[in-house]
């Protein structure tokens, strides 16, 4: 990818004015001047005759002053933000009226990017964020040699970009009446009754534009086709292929309502694409192309007949004739495309650039035929993901991407040649804002995640360094503090690996950063912890609450209640599903610990089909008053109590005799133990047998099928 020459790139003056800021010493205007020996400390710019590449630089700090080498202003440019770095001068307060001095190292450093995109992306539709935060963004991302800015601008939930030839783009599209309240999977759905929107004027754009090229930083403009356009169809019906009326979306996900491929359309988006392409000098334009359903395009009678005069096959065509269709005007005015990795159904557009979100494959498969990509996986690239223990953030859309993770990322995978992986252009961290409503919190999501995936794109891969990473990163939350990013300082989960046996329950300690210590308690207010350190383990045999911290996470706590299945050995006939197999298979059932209505594959065991047996067998006859079980019901995730419940025991481990039964009745929604009395029953051996849901009902998700059983615990009293 050729770098676009960018206009007004000030690398001096930006540092001058951090400059005078932090030191309160004024640098002396630049001139042409040659170095003599004696002078007072001075920085020399120079040319590189002879540049490893394009954006390197090298430094040197000595008595007699400072000589920056490079090949054009980004060198220089990164020079400068080396130089900010090792001065540390960005932790500081403004030096209001007072001079400071400090000392700087001597060092010697030639240093140069991996990568050439080095970008980050921030959606202002589903949270409108002011220009001076988008600014303030655009400056954190340069200092860390980032010089990509991925704008995301129009989408379902608001249209952010003032397009004159358009008027209810911004009179309609960019608002919406109200906003869902909390996450998407809750219900029912509660919406706030408060007015968001907002969009940038092409002057406060043209602003935007001038401010990231005097840092080197290319903005790439998105506007998203043919999916997630209920925006701009509220404002224009006539664009979609049912006649409306459609409103501006105040939930999340994904919406029928796309872009129409008729030619209203097509002059609209180009005229679109015109002012946008007048106001971004980026060389390339993102197009979206994500998340299109093709619903009704089948519907449609004139989407299927121009499917006959085209020639194409299925929806899938339809879209890339869309897209190609769009490639096609844009590269006519000298620009080229990206697109998410939808785009490569149905055939890629010729000059197509992939950002491949859905993990890597779709960028493995673009590069394997001669595209350039973006790597932007949602495992490692998707800042909207939790980056600590869910239990203690603040609410985002899901998933968990720590910081070891981004740091841990390879945007080169291993599966292409040396020749294919040049068409891998670098990488992007995603900030989608559903869940992000300021910009303190995009802050929160965005740092210090963003600080890893900077040295991933600077760094070569061998000489990437955890350890050191996480020391350094101290240095560099103290410049966050100077700035008053408000970054996330959790970043550290403490984690327990869990066994349960006949002697107790082990937790094995686990946290994220190296070197963490573990503090775990008994006492039930918490007040006195031991302290271990990852890797190590405890053996807690009595019952009761155990709560383990580390230094910066919250309180994480596990209620232990064996039951005297901890010394039976438990079976089953048919094994527990793969995807909830239990933390130590169907023994997780006897290990004196609960699951949540949240459910995860470790907590709980879960079983889909035919009816199955659950075996429990004691080492000598033992006396049963009752068994309780811990079932879920979730019927939005087919997750259903069974049908009925049979329970037999055996003296001697040949004959079963029939003990007890159980049939639901109503119980609400969530994790229910449910108690069976079998009262003064002396057995070696139990047999439990779960008769599933058979049909799911009518009206409800899954209806016909078989319904799922989710078991976390079964106790013997
Ligand atoms: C995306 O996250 N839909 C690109």
């Amino acid at each position: 990818m050729e770098s676009f020459a960018p206009f007004a790139f000030d690398p001096i003056s930006v540092f001058r004015d951090v400059f005078r800021r932090k030191s309160g010493y004024a640098i002396n205007e630049p001139g042409n001047v040659s170095p003599k020996p004696g002078t007072k400390a001075m920085i020399v710019i120079a040319k590189a005759t002879t540049p490893v590449n394009k954006e390197g630089y090298s430094l040197q700090v000595s008595p007699s002053g400072i000589y920056i080498s490079a090949a054009n202003e980004q060198g220089i440019f990164y020079a400068f933000q080396t130089l900010r770095q090792i001065m540390r001068m960005d932790a500081l307060p403004d030096a209001k009226g007072e001079a400071r001095t400090w000392q700087l190292p001597a060092v010697e450093i030639k240093d140069y990017p991996q990568f050439q995109y080095r970008g980050l992306h921030l959606d202002v539709c589903r949270h409108f964020m002011p220009v001076d935060f988008v600014k303030r963004y655009i400056d954190l991302l340069a200092y860390y040699k980032m010089n990509r800015f991925h704008w995301h601008l129009t989408d379902d939930q608001g249209w952010r970009i003032e397009i004159k030839g358009y008027p209810k783009l911004q009179e309609i599209a960019a608002w919406r009446e109200e906003t869902l309240v909390g996450h998407y999977s809750e219900t029912p759905d509660v919406y706030d009754g408060v007015r968001h929107g907002g969009y940038y004027t092409q002057e406060e754009i043209k602003d935007v534009v001038k401010y990231a090229a005097q840092r080197g930083v290319t903005i790439i403009p998105e506007i998203e086709m043919p999916g997630h356009a209920q925006a701009a169809l509220a404002a224009y019906p006539e664009l979609a292929c049912t006649p409306g009326p459609f409103k501006v979306a105040q939930t999340w996900g994904v919406f029928d309502d796309v872009f129409c491929p008729n030619e209203e359309t097509f002059t609209f988006l180009q005229h679109v694409l015109d002012e946008v392409m007048t106001l971004f000098p980026s060389p390339y334009i993102h197009i979206g192309g994500d998340e299109c359903p093709k619903t009704r395009w089948k519907e449609s009678a004139f989407c299927q007949d121009l499917m006959k005069r085209e020639g194409l096959k299925d929806e899938h065509e339809l879209q890339s004739y869309f897209i190609r269709r769009i490639e096609q005007y844009v590269n006519s005015k000298g620009r080229n495309i990206i697109g998410w990795d939808e785009i490569l159904e149905g055939g890629l557009a010729p000059n197509a650039t992939v950002m491949s979100w859905r993990g890597m494959s779709g960028g493995i498969e673009a590069a394997q035929s001669g595209h350039d990509v973006v790597m932007t996986p949602g495992t490692h690239c998707y800042f909207d993901h939790y980056q600590a223990d869910p239990a203690f953030e603040p609410l985002a859309i899901g998933g968990l991407t720590t910081l070891e993770k981004v740091y841990s990322f390879n945007p080169i995978p291993s599966k292409l040649t040396a020749e294919q992986a040049r068409h891998i252009l670098g990488a992007q961290g995603n900030l989608w804002t559903e869940y992000i409503d300021s910009p303190g919190k995009a802050e929160y999501m965005a740092y210090p995640r963003a600080i890893a995936l900077a040295e991933v794109l600077w760094t070569p891969a061998d000489r990437k360094d955890w350890n050191g990473f996480v020391q350094r990163l101290n240095g560099h939350l103290e410049r966050l503090d100077g700035w008053k990013v408000n970054y996330a300082k959790r970043l550290k989960v403490p984690a327990a690996i869990i066994q349960s046996g006949p002697k107790g329950l082990e937790l094995t300690w686990k946290t994220d950063l190296p070197g963490q210590s573990i503090y775990y308690s008994r006492d039930t207010t918490g007040h006195s912890w031991d302290t271990a350190t990852s890797g190590e383990s405890t053996l807690f045999s009595n019952p009761g609450h155990i709560y383990y911290k580390t230094d910066n996470s919250g309180i994480k706590e596990i209620n232990y209640k064996p039951t005297k299945t901890r010394n039976a050995t438990i079976s089953s006939s048919i094994p527990p599903s793969g995807s909830y197999p239990g933390r130590q298979g169907v023994m997780t059932l006897g290990d004196g610990l609960t699951g949540k209505a949240e459910f995860n594959g470790e907590d709980w065991c879960a079983w889909n089909g035919a009816p199955f047996t659950i075996g429990i067998s004691f080492d000598s006859p033992t006396a049963i008053d009752s068994i309780t079980l811990g079932l879920l019901s979730s019927t939005g995730s087919w997750i259903h109590l069974p049908q009925s419940i049979e329970i037999e025991g055996s003296k001697d481990l040949k004959t079963y005799e029939r003990i007890s039964g159980w049939v639901p009745s109503n119980l609400p929604a969530g994790r229910n133990q449910i108690t069976i009395n079998t009262p003064k029953t002396n057995v070696k051996s139990l047999r439990i047998t779960i008769y599933p849901l058979k049909s799911i009902p009518e009206g409800k998700p899954g209806a016909g099928h078989v319904g799922w059983t989710f078991i976390d615990e079964i106790g013997v009293y």
